[in-house]
């Protein structure tokens, strides 16, 4: 197989915003208890914080973690988690039939996300609750004190605010499974007089809108229309989720599901551009695609857990080599919309869909999606550049014409570095790429970080690392162009400089 690119230094898709290399924590399951957060594990700090677990998300430069839900905050009464730990009610977590002890809540996570150089993106209840919680939350985590809210928050022994910038206005309000489900219209109202509101309260910051759970919501793309209609002035991001699963054992088709992905933005930019026009707006919606990954390996292990036991194994799924490769091109359809995804969120960070796992009282390890998902947030932040691509392309039972190739590329202006990213979809064949590199005077080849295993199904444990890259990739760069090999079904990352 055979395929040409252009990489031209003007062609310019936009400056990527770091944060789109976020992550998530979620109460649920083992992601904060026996996660981030294991008191009395031989490698807690002080705070409980386990260091493996921050060394790890550290080294993934992880730039904003949505807290604390998902489902959860749907039913969360956030003042349960602050204040004296004696004192913070076990209540039924009905999201996830769970029983939440509240021994860590908002001030941990903070605390926790900046041992991580993290931001915070901080989640509101809109199902159980509205306006009032909402705002005073806001008031807790932000206003400098001198009122109830915020001399509490000083009480709890945090004097200075915690500037919390960017606030989800509830999760997947769209979805009958949610805490509270609303109407486009229904949800549209509460979000927009709760942005009000929270705008009242503190002006710096931004506001997230709920949006499809998933492209194939009955609602898709109509309950974005409606809600906006609401929002789309009180707000600055409209809230895209998606995972995907290999069900039918079809990896081609499964390969090719970044496609779906490409078209779920387009749709949604579509959506918001069509907005802003019939509003004669001056503003224009970026996209915050705070749920992306793959999810299915774990869901009949999750049918068989019992209710109500605390922080349990759930939704630990353990991921094969094909679904990195997934997760390589959804990171790079992602950086393909770099213009108007601003923030993005890998669900979730440790242990529950994760590219982090741990063992209660034991090690920490790294799952093979960990390693696209590092690759990109280290080598992926500058400008993203348009790709032109020229490769052929196959049928699967879901898509036609899926690019065997799929590509980005992103260059760095301090370090005048270009790191390309390509999967090689082809499940026999390796791929030579030409790339057309001459407005890149001098460049050379790097490194070749290539991740590629004969096994689509192989996976990590704590114990052996059957899945991680290698730098032995075969490319070269003279007169302007770039000639690489790509091996089959292999997630590639060529630096130049
Ligand atoms: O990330 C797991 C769950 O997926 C989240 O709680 C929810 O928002 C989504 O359905």
């Amino acid at each position: 197989l055979k395929a040409k690119m252009i990489l031209e230094k003007d062609f310019k898709i936009s400056e990527v915003d770091p944060r789109i290399y976020g992550s998530f924590i979620e109460h649920l399951g083992r992601a904060v208890y026996g996660g981030i957060y294991e008191p009395g594990h031989h490698d807690a700090d002080e705070r409980g914080f386990r260091r493996d677990v921050i060394k790890l998300v550290s080294d993934l430069q992880v730039p904003i973690v949505r807290y604390p839900g998902g489902n959860f905050v749907s039913g969360y009464n956030w003042e349960d988690g602050v204040g004296a730990r004696e004192d913070r009610p076990r209540r039924l977590e009905l999201a996830w039939r769970t029983i939440e002890t509240n021994e860590f809540g908002t001030n941990e996570f903070i605390e926790w996300a900046r041992s991580v150089n993290a931001q915070v993106m901080m989640a509101v209840n809109l199902g159980t609750r509205g306006i009032d919680d909402a705002r005073n939350l806001l008031e807790y985590c932000n206003h400098p004190g001198g009122t109830y809210w915020s001399d509490l928050r000083k009480k709890h022994g945090y004097v200075q605010p915690h500037a919390v910038k960017t606030w989800c206005l509830g999760n997947e309000m769209d979805g009958p499974w949610q805490i509270g489900h609303k109407t486009a219209d229904e949800y549209g109202r509460l979000a927009l007089e709760t942005a009000k509101v929270m705008k009242w309260v503190d002006p710096t910051i931004e506001l997230v809108s709920c949006g499809s759970s998933n492209t194939s919501m009955p609602t898709f793309p109509q309950y974005e229309a409606t809600s906006l209609e609401h929002t789309y002035e009180a707000v600055d991001y409209v809230s895209l989720h998606q995972y995907y699963g290999n069900r039918d054992g079809d990896t081609a088709s499964y390969l090719a599901n970044s496609m779906d992905l490409d078209h779920f933005i387009k749709t949604i930019i579509s959506t918001c551009d069509y907005l802003k026009a019939k509003k004669r707006s001056k503003k224009t919606m970026n996209l915050s695609f705070d749920e992306w990954n793959v999810w299915f390996h774990s869901n009949e292990a999750d049918k068989k857990l019992e209710p109500w036991s605390i922080a349990p194994p759930q939704l630990e799924d353990i991921y094969t080599f094909e679904d990195a490769l997934l997760v390589g091109s959804m990171l790079i359809t992602l950086l393909k919309h770099a213009d108007r995804v601003k923030i993005a969120c890998m669900a979730q960070l440790v242990n529950v869909i994760a590219p982090i796992m741990t063992v209660n009282g034991g090690g920490a390890w790294k799952q093979t999606i960990y390693y696209p998902y590092l690759h990109a947030s280290v080598y992926g932040r500058g400008i993203a550049l348009q790709p032109v691509v020229s490769s052929p392309k196959y049928d699967s039972k879901s898509f036609t014409d899926v690019p065997y190739l799929d590509s980005v590329a992103v260059f760095n202006p301090e370090s005048e570095e270009i790191s390309i990213f390509a999967v090689n979809r082809s499940l026999d064949e390796s791929l030579i790429l030409d790339c057309d590199i001459r407005s890149f005077p001098g460049y050379s080849v790097i490194e070749h970080i290539v991740l590629e295993n004969d096994d689509l199904k192989a996976a990590n444990t704590l114990e052996i690392e059957r899945v991680k890259p290698h730098t032995g990739g075969d490319s070269s760069a003279r007169d302007g162009l770039l000639q690489a090999q790509l091996p089959k079904h292999s997630w590639n990352v060529i630096r130049l400089g």
